[in-house]
């Protein structure tokens, strides 16, 4: 499964890319206002650090609108990716889009049947947001695994982005689901490589050497 970070800052994308385990960024108007910085020159800059796919997002309602400024963000780096919100504007965007070569992903989707129409439309990745679901008492891991299984009997090549994710557990269980790629906030991947255990073992193991070392 891929990772990507869904944050739009560049210290921490700089910091988790070195480690070899960012394969895009995702943002949205929420996190661009977080990084406190102007949305083209943020994005132009993360686009220079990661290869792999950055989403940007526009707040354009009708698919006129969506297709001028996806048109726009896919003329700043080559790696762009234009996400439109679920609506029937939003899938008429994505159509027009594809047909000029520019890569969708599909936003705010909270339902199967969403999803299917995601698909059909031809975007190139759907976004169902699990961590909002759950928050009103839905189990949000289960649209991931409608999505992968729904996609997976029909061939449909849309990759699933396990999107508003909250915990390294809602990674885990996205990868089992069967989700093609999982975007994690920053916090959520330092706790995914951070393990009490491993800790108590560094300093056990370090105080054993250091006693070892007075073995005569
Ligand atoms: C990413 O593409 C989404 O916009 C993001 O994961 C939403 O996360 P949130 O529900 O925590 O705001």
């Amino acid at each position: 499964m891929k990772i990507f970070l869904d944050t739009a800052e560049v210290d921490k994308i700089k910091r988790f890319a070195a480690l070899g385990v960012v394969d895009g960024v995702t943002t949205n108007p929420t996190i661009i206002l977080k990084s406190g910085r102007k949305q083209k020159e943020v994005i132009r800059e993360i686009c220079k650090i990661v290869d792999g796919p950055v989403s940007v997002e526009g707040v354009e309602g009708k698919a006129e609108g969506m297709v001028k400024d996806g048109e726009e963000y896919a003329s700043w780096a080559k790696n762009v990716v234009v996400k439109v919100p679920m609506t029937e504007e939003g899938l008429k965007a994505v159509r027009i889009l594809a047909k000029k070569g520019i890569k969708t992903n599909v936003t705010l989707v909270f339902s199967p049947a969403q999803a299917l129409l995601v698909a059909k439309a031809g975007a190139y990745i759907v976004s169902p947001f699990l961590g909002r679901l759950d928050d009103v008492g839905e189990e949000g891991m289960e649209l991931v695994r409608q999505t992968v299984a729904i996609y997976k009997s029909y061939g449909y090549k849309t990759s699933v982005l396990a999107a508003s994710i909250r915990s390294p557990l809602h990674v885990v269980q996205a990868a089992l689901a069967g989700a093609d790629i999982s975007t994690v906030p920053a916090d959520v991947l330092e706790k995914m490589y951070r393990h009490p255990f491993t800790d108590a073992g560094i300093r056990k193991f370090k105080d054993d050497w250091e006693s070892a070392k007075k073995i005569k």
